[in-house]
């Protein structure tokens, strides 16, 4: 069970920051009124090699290549890497926007759920004017034993086990009025490598 932050200011350039305002709004979520920006990708990391799958019948966006530079930046970092047991995995790339006004509250998740893979990196490439989204992780066999609750600020990545540990962030509406947004990377890793736990 472990779980680390760190900054991935860095590997964040005006390419990636731009890139968020590219993606096509996606209302087919359970609720049509909360729209959300979201562009997805997968791949597979061997050692610091990333290759990405064609996605061609996604539902979102597909990552541009700012996103997947980010990624592979963030893969190929050795402190990084010195974090994230394993050699091989498999990708999962959700880039996302989650946006409130004075009609709607942004959810970034619905509750406590898992990715369903190995390690989860969340960053928070930008945001503005945000009121809440703190990031909760917790024992995965028991939910109400918390063991990380704070917002991250931007720049800020939180590296957690995908296993043991249950994630939840929570609501945000904006600060005063207005609009409120808030960017994302999230990848998911599952290991392919032979010391993979079945
Ligand atoms: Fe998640």
């Amino acid at each position: 069970m472990y779980h680390h932050t760190f900054s991935s200011v860095d590997k964040i350039g005006k390419g990636l920051l731009r890139s968020f305002d590219e993606l096509t709004p996606n209302t087919g979520f359970k609720d049509d009124d909360i729209v959300r920006y979201v562009g997805l990708g997968t791949g597979h990391a061997k050692g610091t090699a990333v290759t990405w799958n064609d996605d061609g019948d996604s539902p979102y966006d597909r990552l541009g290549p700012a996103v997947r530079d980010f990624v592979a930046e963030q893969l190929a970092d050795d402190t990084v890497r010195a974090k994230v047991p394993g050699e091989e995995f498999r990708l999962t790339v959700f880039q996302v926007r989650n946006y409130a006004d004075d009609k709607q509250i942004a959810r970034p998740s619905q509750g406590f759920h898992q990715g369903g893979g190995d390690h989860v990196l969340v960053t928070v490439v930008a945001e503005e004017d945000v009121n809440g989204a703190v990031h909760m992780l917790a024992l995965a066999e028991d939910e109400s034993a918390l063991v990380f609750e704070r917002r991250l600020g931007v720049g800020e990545t939180l590296l957690l086990d995908d296993r043991t540990l249950t994630h939840h962030c929570t609501p945000f509406t904006p600060k005063a009025g207005g609009r409120a947004q808030r960017d994302l990377i999230i990848v998911s890793l599952a290991r392919t490598d032979a010391e993979a736990r079945g």
